[in-house]
């Protein structure tokens, strides 16, 4: 069996017995053990706790590892991404600083439309490559598990060609992923005139095939203005859920338009985005236990919008998950150290708050809370070893430097 011990870790950090989705204050309780040791069995945390507690004469053959001054905490959980895409889309970046809005580089065929045109022209053997490498990249970052969304496709064979490359990677690679179908990220440029007939192809030909081949494991929607309408969202969603699968929406990214009442009576897993929000909308996702506010921090940095209200979601009692929406348009970035540093820095979180909401809150908002997001016993072995660093607060104030040292998935190095 294979048997790994790590000894005279400096910190051990996010130790709980039982998980549960934190809301509120309770983000902000990072539990953690000092000069801890840590026992991994066949890829699963066995045992830990304070090295005065270690008796290593009843353990098994082993691998040792010394963490002396490192800490170590659980592997991110990427709840939202676009990782799987064709091209990246620098010459918008170039508009965009030139002054043109998301919304109008959108209206001139810019934006997902011009994703959806290369992802036609791209094979499935080229789109696995390049999300792998994207994979690889975000493991090294310290990611243990991801949500990857469609969405590129926005037609019958695009859409299953994104989500049967999202199969692959699920088979392919250590990292946890899930699946969400996103057909209603925008209308096709044929359809531009003809909603209806849009939405009756992703429920009628698109859905009964995802479902019988298993691909998705969620159900998304861009509902913004110029996108879908609350009304919309709620049909192709309902559409969803009666194959099985949840709703994680993409919501209140530019506009208020009704998409968190929506999301709330559809008892969406996660509603994502929330850029612009009323007083209403928050009051209504604090009264909602069990929906996932996941923020998005540096989409809202990229597109130089106003930073999502972290401090008064957590402030009226929400379940606050951190996400970095990893795609070409509008968050080329799937650094999800970027997203913690950005979130104590720009949106007031503490870092407790911060860790809690990249890992186990993030593990919720893909169902994995059972498995990861904690040091837990029993759950899969992803954890991070940091550098030497005086402090865990010292992660997001020392933004944009290198401070993992190695990242395990699985009881393995990465
Ligand atoms: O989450 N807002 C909708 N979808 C993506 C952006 C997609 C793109 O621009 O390619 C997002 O920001
Ligand atoms: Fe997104």
């Amino acid at each position: 069996m294979a048997v790994t011990l790590i000894t005279n870790i400096r910190q051990l950090a996010g130790v709980r017995n039982e998980s549960r989705l934190l809301h509120g204050k309770e983000l902000a309780q990072l539990p953690v053990i000092d000069n801890a040791y840590l026992l991994i069995e066949e890829g699963l945390i066995a045992d830990y706790g304070p090295m005065t507690e270690l008796q290593t004469s009843k353990l098994k053959p082993r691998v040792n590892i010394d963490a002396t001054g490192q800490f170590i905490l659980p592997a991110w959980c990427d709840s939202h991404t676009h990782l799987v895409y064709p091209a990246s889309r620098e010459a918008e970046f170039i508009d965009k600083i030139n002054g043109l809005s998301y919304a109008e580089i959108a209206a001139k065929g810019g934006g997902i439309l011009n994703s959806a045109n290369k992802l036609a022209q791209a094979s499935e053997g080229e789109l696995f490559n390049s999300a792998w490498k994207r994979l690889k990249e975000i493991t090294k970052m310290g990611t243990g598990a991801v949500e990857i969304k469609s969405g590129y496709g926005l037609t019958v064979e695009g859409e299953l060609k994104m989500l049967r490359v999202i199969r692959k990677l699920k088979e392919k690679s250590d990292l946890s992923i899930k699946a969400t179908f996103l057909g209603a990220h925008t209308y096709p440029v044929a359809y531009r005139d003809n909603h209806q007939a849009y939405i009756d192809l992703i429920i009628n030909e698109m859905l009964p095939v995802i479902a019988k081949e298993k691909l998705a494991d969620y159900i998304d929607v861009f509902c913004e203005t110029g996108f879908f309408s609350p009304e919309e969202t709620e049909t192709i969603a309902r559409a969803g859920m009666r194959y099985g699968l949840k709703p994680k929406l993409h919501v209140n990214q530019l506009n208020s338009i009704g998409g968190i009442e929506a999301g709330l009576k559809l008892n969406a897993l996660s509603l994502d985005h929330l850029e612009t929000l009323t007083e209403k909308d928050i009051k209504l996702l604090a009264m909602d236990g069990d929906t996932v506010a996941t923020l998005l921090p540096t989409a809202a940095f990229f597109l130089r919008m106003p930073f999502q209200p972290a401090r008064k979601l957590i402030d009226s009692g929400c379940a606050v998950a951190l996400a970095t929406d990893f795609n070409p348009g509008s968050s080329p970035s799937g650094n999800m150290n970027l997203v913690v540093a950005m979130s104590c820095i720009q949106m007031r979180m503490l870092p407790e708050e911060a860790i809690n909401a990249a890992t186990i809150n993030g593990a919720y908002a893909m169902e994995l809370q059972d498995k990861l997001g904690s040091i837990t016993i029993g759950k899969k072995a992803n954890i991070i070893f940091t550098k030497t660093i005086p402090s865990l607060a010292y992660l997001p104030y020392a933004f944009g430097t290198d401070l993992i040292d190695k990242v395990m998935i699985g009881g393995k190095m990465a």
